[in-house]
């Protein structure tokens, strides 16, 4: 018997999270016609369970460490506490604020949005309760969860991924963080900001160990003076409760013990029991597998996001979900560079990073090719202003262009845009340092880092 018919679109789009809503939002703009379908609501984990609540956080973290540390700015307050119901009504605000807005953005743009979870039935079919979506093309955008260790049963009260941590009514008096990457310094730097004790278990020698080596010292100095506390190079063994919590055991047999574990060790790829491979995708350890124009290789199916391998993040979402909107429009986009895109670690230090660690570039073209310079924000107005301490590292290829900028301390992150662009347009140190930046600017940090690589420091030493 044949299956009631959803419809026939131009595309069909698995997953409304940053990479498939950006593509139904695009493709719409071009005049095709668009399903967009979810199991869970439009904007995915970003903005109901990672980005937006977890900066939200941040954000009220930050407004805690400043009214604790408001007497060294000649400002008397005391911090009473955390009403954590009021932190959530303020993060829950801003989510439902946003999601208000891209709910109305989509029914301006009349794309027919589906709540349900989708298969893939056919390479050009979805199918949704018993309903089939038939797309011209189809776009597999079903993002990642978190992942988990063997022998680690995540409870949700105990032991917890990040969402249920966004959904604590409480902070906990102390927390094990296991995984010392993006996640894991995010929710250690909240949860200290809070009162919470917090142990950061890392496998690897370091932690943020993505970043350049002296990002990671940088991070690590500053938990240090702020007492939160690091285990790196030694992996995580295993969990067992205590009576009213956990005790975590690493290689070598030392233990910590708090009230909850969060599990913080990377996200896998959604993509189990969907269809995919019975349509004859091609997944690796669950990665769906694409070409630099994100195409499958099979019948005109796409993948965008957490989904295809690389950087986890929403931005790189957003920008794939453009690329693929424009590329079945027969709009030929430039392919993305990965290099290109920015990363930013929300925690306290903010780390902000675009292009090539020294490490990786020295690796790629040789040590004596490579050159860097590090501008320290001590000679910064702005951040002096601030009382952040960082620095900016700018690596470069020797006589050519910048190939990564690196950044630690206060509201780094914002300072990301230039840094990408400088990158992504390949300039030279000597045209950057031409710029006029703005003072007092936290920018100028990178203009003086310019400045200075170019053979003409101004607040800074050669
Ligand atoms: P991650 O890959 O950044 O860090 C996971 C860490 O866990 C690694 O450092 C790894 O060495 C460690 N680990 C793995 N197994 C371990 C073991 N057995 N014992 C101890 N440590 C172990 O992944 P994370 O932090 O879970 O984040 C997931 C994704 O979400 C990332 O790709 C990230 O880019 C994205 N994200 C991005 C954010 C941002 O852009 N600000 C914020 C939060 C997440």
């Amino acid at each position: 018997m044949s299956q009631p018919n959803g419809g026939t679109f131009d595309i069909v789009i698995l997953g409304a999270g940053s990479g498939g809503y950006a593509a139904a939002l695009r493709a719409a703009e071009l005049n095709l016609s668009v399903a967009l379908i979810d199991k869970a609501e439009l904007g995915g984990t970003c903005l109901h369970r990672g980005c937006i609540p977890t900066k939200a956080l941040l954000h009220a973290a930050e407004i805690a460490d400043q009214t604790r540390e408001s007497e060294q700015f000649g400002v008397k307050a005391d911090l009473v506490g955390i009403d954590m119901a009021g932190v959530n009504a303020y993060k829950d605000g801003v989510v439902a604020r946003l999601y208000k807005g891209l709910q109305g953005l989509l029914k301006q743009d009349k794309i027919t949005l589906v709540q349900g979870a989708g298969k893939l039935v056919a390479k050009d079919t979805v199918e949704v309760d018993g309903k089939r979506y038939t797309g011209r093309n189809v776009i597999l955008a079903t993002g990642s969860y978190s992942r988990s260790l063997p022998g680690l049963e995540v409870d949700g009260k105990r032991v917890i991924t990040s969402e249920h941590a966004l959904k604590l009514d409480r902070v906990p008096s102390s927390a094990i963080v296991l995984g010392g990457g993006v996640i894991g310094v995010e929710f250690a730097s909240v949860w200290k900001s809070f009162g919470a004790d917090v142990t950061i278990l890392e496998a690897l020698p370091r932690l943020v160990a993505a970043e350049d080596e002296e990002i990671s010292k940088t991070v690590e100095r500053a938990f240090r003076k702020r007492k939160i506390n690091f285990k790196v190079g030694k992996p995580f063994e295993k969990v067992e409760h205590t009576s009213n919590g956990v005790r975590a055991t690493i290689a070598g047999g030392e233990t910590v013990e708090a009230e909850v574990l969060l599990v913080a060790v990377g996200r896998g790829p959604t993509t189990a029991n969907l269809g995919y491979e019975q349509q004859g995708i091609t997944l690796d350890r669950g990665f769906v597998i694409t070409n630099e124009r994100l195409h499958t290789g099979v019948g005109n199916i796409y993948a965008v996001g957490d989904i295809v391998p690389g950087l986890q993040l929403a931005h790189r979402g957003f920008q794939q979900g453009i690329f693929v909107a424009e590329e079945i429009a027969g709009l030929r986009p430039a392919p993305i560079d990965e290099a290109g895109i920015p990363r930013v670690t929300y925690s306290d230090p903010e780390v902000a990073s675009v292009g090539l660690t020294e490490a990786k570039a020295k690796e790629q073209y040789g040590a004596d090719k490579v050159s860097t310079y590090n501008y320290n924000l001590g000679g910064n107005g702005k951040s002096q202003i601030l009382k952040t301490a960082g620095f900016v590292k700018l690596v470069r290829l020797n006589d050519g262009p910048v190939l990564g900028v690196h950044m630690v301390g206060a509201r780094m992150g914002e300072l990301v845009g230039e840094a990408q662009l400088i990158y992504n347009w390949e300039a030279f140190p000597e045209e950057v340092a031409q710029l006029v930046h703005a003072h007092p600017t936290q920018n100028e940090a990178l203009g003086e880092a310019f400045l200075a690589l170019s053979g003409k420091p101004l607040h800074a030493h050669s």
